[in-house]
């Protein structure tokens, strides 16, 4: 349709109809034509009324069901407008591919675009239009549940692979049936909550805001994403779905963006719990005068909005505004042409699971593991035969994370059937060993698994949190192993040291006393389908781990928040960490640096960094900086190496982090073979955020080092002239 068409269709809406755009319901409540819709009072809602005029619906399961709900709609809908699909498809459809703080573990950017691609492939043809995807939430504290959801710590990261994810998802053209929308989420600061509790109150600085929490929504919205998602968490005391600085002033007016905002699940009803609105009808009127479109299920808007138009206190302007929104996305995905999109049984068929889906997510995983520790332990040789697969997590399904599809679990391919593909005549000894629940005390399964690895030429302890463990609302105020894990540990590894423990989990843990007594360590998060094959490949060699920490891992809960680039203080701690130092930012019990920094990871070959040089010592703010690093692969296997750049800017007007990961390139490298690998440093890269919150750069000194986080190498200066 023309704007033209859409101006005339908006001009020939009641007002109940412009405001049922604005609506968002759960599809379950027409699937099942349950009719009893509850509002934000717990009130009962006319379905079919609602099912007439509403504008979305979420969480649908195939496309059959989709087609379903579209007839269902425009049929009742006197204007025929369809309606908008959304769906949460985080890290695949059917085909699950890891974690994306997994996925932010590979720093392959190609990688996290390919699987986007195969996860907009399998969500078309499942008749989705719109993915609440990429959350780019910078996360910093393991509590909080969700920094399973997010790529990383850091907003480079979170930016640069959130931006590939909507190019592969959105692709050119929306109104090709096979692309769908992002929305981007949870604008804004969403980990920052205090005390790393989900929905937590989230109070920073605006430098720091703006520093470290804005830019990675910023870079998705840069890359096209046509939706955004307020954070359920109040900033600064107001909560980001009525938050007019948040929303109007940045995302609007600053940011020029005019895409579709959607609050989160029922947000703007919460603010009525949050306590800035008196009922539902304040918080519909709260929310629609910070710019937010769509309500998100319980329905404060389908109660209020009309009313509060008629009584003057929201324009119809406004409504229309948001209302022409909706309806441009629509328009811009085809929908008044083709209501079905990409909603195809068939392609559904075809695609899920496919063997070429499988390879990707197979790869994905393969590269997202993180080698933590191996005393010369992994990889088996082929030839061990006899292995003992130990712990709670050795036949588990459910290896895919919180945000993975309902039913997950059933496509998994375990360990023991990823062992058996790669080595058919391998004898598995099975024991679980023990629980891996909070509360579970029973060890009585302990000494069979002592035996079996007293039997066993190899021991796989495979650990971890149970995939609930992790994810919304999931939040966690210790960071062990749950259960008698480590008991279990011990034991197993006081009877057989060729044992690697492998990890299964959503956040950093405390991994502490394992790093001390097992000699090889693997973290797989939660990787998805195609766990058994990845992890196989991976402790036999056939595929080489290259993840690197996307998130250091503390030694204490607390330590948190314990961001990789801090600031130096007034007083650092001087070496070395193991021991406190009067009167300077330790810990009299604990050292500071965590037990895994950030970019930290191992490889079955080894990397030698021969030099860093740069083109020139002074730059000009309209000048580039070329950096070279050159690094070599010394080992006996090929392997993949992630070469990082991190900047310090010794003296600025605020105080700068010692270091701060400001580009990275992953190079594969032959036994011996070298490489140079170049990047370019431009003025942008320089600029921080001022006491004023205003984006400077400072003429003056700067360094340039490699390596990873508290392991800089290689370290060069150069100047930034006025
Ligand atoms: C949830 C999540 C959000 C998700 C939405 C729809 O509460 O916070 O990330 O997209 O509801 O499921």
């Amino acid at each position: 349709m023309t704007e033209q068409a859409l101006k005339e269709l908006l001009d020939s809406m009641t007002l109940e109809e412009k405001v049922g755009q604005l609506v968002q319901c759960n599809a379950g409540q027409f699937i099942a034509n349950q009719l009893e819709i509850t509002g934000p009072g717990g009130e009962l809602l006319p379905a079919e009324e609602l099912c007439r005029v509403m504008g979305s619906v979420l969480t649908f399961e195939d496309a059959k069901q989709a087609k379903a709900l579209q007839d269902m709609h425009l049929a009742a809908d006197p204007k025929k407008i369809p309606l908008l699909l959304m769906l949460d498809v985080i890290h695949g459809l059917r085909t699950t591919y890891p974690i994306p703080l997994a996925m932010g573990c590979s720093f392959d950017d190609d990688l996290v675009a390919e699987c986007a691609d195969m996860a907009r492939k399998e969500s078309a043809a499942c008749g989705v239009h719109v993915t609440f995807n990429p959350m780019v939430d910078t996360a910093r504290d393991a509590r909080w549940g969700r920094i399973l959801e997010t790529n990383s710590e850091e907003p480079l990261i979170n930016g640069r692979m959130g931006a590939a994810l909507v190019k592969a998802t959105q692709g050119r053209d929306l109104s090709d049936p096979e692309n769908i929308a992002c929305c981007v989420k949870h604008f804004a600061a969403y980990g920052a909550g205090e005390a790393g509790r989900d929905y937590n109150a989230v109070d920073v600085s605006e430098r720091m805001l703006r520093e470290t929490y804005l830019p990675a929504y910023k870079a998705c919205l840069d890359a096209g994403a046509r939706l955004i998602m307020p954070s359920f968490n109040a900033l600064n005391g107001i909560p980001s779905v009525a938050n007019k600085t948040l929303m109007n002033r940045i995302l609007r007016e600053e940011w020029g963006f005019d895409g579709v905002v959607i609050s989160d699940y029922d947000a703007v009803g919460e603010l009525v719990t949050h306590g800035v609105a008196a009922d539902a009808k304040d918080a519909a009127r709260l929310a629609m005068e910070a710019g937010c479109d769509i309500d998100m299920v319980k329905n404060a808007y389908y109660l209020h909005l009309a009313e509060l138009v008629r009584e003057g206190k929201i324009s119809e302007e406004t409504v229309d505004a948001a209302v022409m929104r909706v309806l441009r996305l629509k328009n811009e995905l085809g929908l008044f042409e083709n209501p079905y999109h990409g909603a195809d049984e068939k392609a559904e068929e075809e695609l899920y699971l496919c063997p070429a889906h499988r390879e990707i997510a197979r790869r994905a995983a393969e590269e997202s593991a993180v080698l933590l520790k191996n005393e010369c332990i992994l990889p088996f040789r082929k030839s061990i035969k006899k292995i003992a697969l130990i712990g709670p997590f050795a036949e588990e399904t459910r290896l895919n994370g919180f945000w993975s599809r309902p039913g997950a679990e059933k496509y998994t391919v375990t360990i023991p059937e990823g062992i058996r593909a790669l080595l058919p005549d391998a004898e598995l000894l099975i024991q679980k060993g023990c629980g891996a629940e909070f509360g579970d005390t029973d060890t009585e399964g302990i000494p069979a698994a002592v035996r079996a690895a007293e039997e066993a030429e190899a021991v796989i302890l495979v650990l971890g949190e149970p995939e609930n463990y992790s994810g919304e609302g999931r939040s966690r105020a210790e960071l062990n192993l749950p259960g008698p894990q480590m008991e279990l540990a011990r034991a197993v590894l006081q009877v057989n040291r060729n044992t690697a423990a492998v990890l299964f989990n959503g956040r950093p843990l405390v991994l502490t006393e394992l790093a001390e007594s097992a000699p090889a360590i693997l973290e797989m998060w939660y990787p998805g389908t195609e766990a058994g094959n990845a992890l196989a490949r991976l402790l036999w060699g056939d595929a080489n781990p290259c993840g690197r920490l996307s998130a250091g891992m503390p030694r204490s809960v607390g330590q948190y928040p314990m961001p990789y680039n801090r600031t130096n203080t007034g007083r650092p701690k001087p070496p070395p960490d193991d021991r406190p130092a009067p009167f300077s930012s330790c810990y009299l019990d604990m050292p500071n640096l965590p037990l895994y920094s950030f970019g930290y990871g191992l490889s079955y070959t080894d990397f030698q960094y021969e030099r860093l040089t740069t083109d020139r010592k002074t730059i000009h703010k309209n000048e580039e900086l070329k950096v070279t690093v050159t690094v070599r692969n010394t080992g006996k296997r090929a392997g993949k190496e992630t070469v990082q750049l991190y900047l310090q800017d010794p003296v600025a007007s605020v105080v700068r982090p010692i270091q701060q990961l400001i580009d990275y390139r992953k190079v594969f490298l032959e036994p011996g073979e070298s490489k140079n690998v170049c990047f370019t440093i431009r003025e942008q890269q320089l600029r921080f955020f001022d006491f004023t919150a205003h984006e400077v750069s400072e003429a003056g000194e700067f360094r340039v080092s490699t390596g990873y986080a508290d392991h800089l190498i290689l370290t060069e200066s150069f100047i930034l002239a006025d």
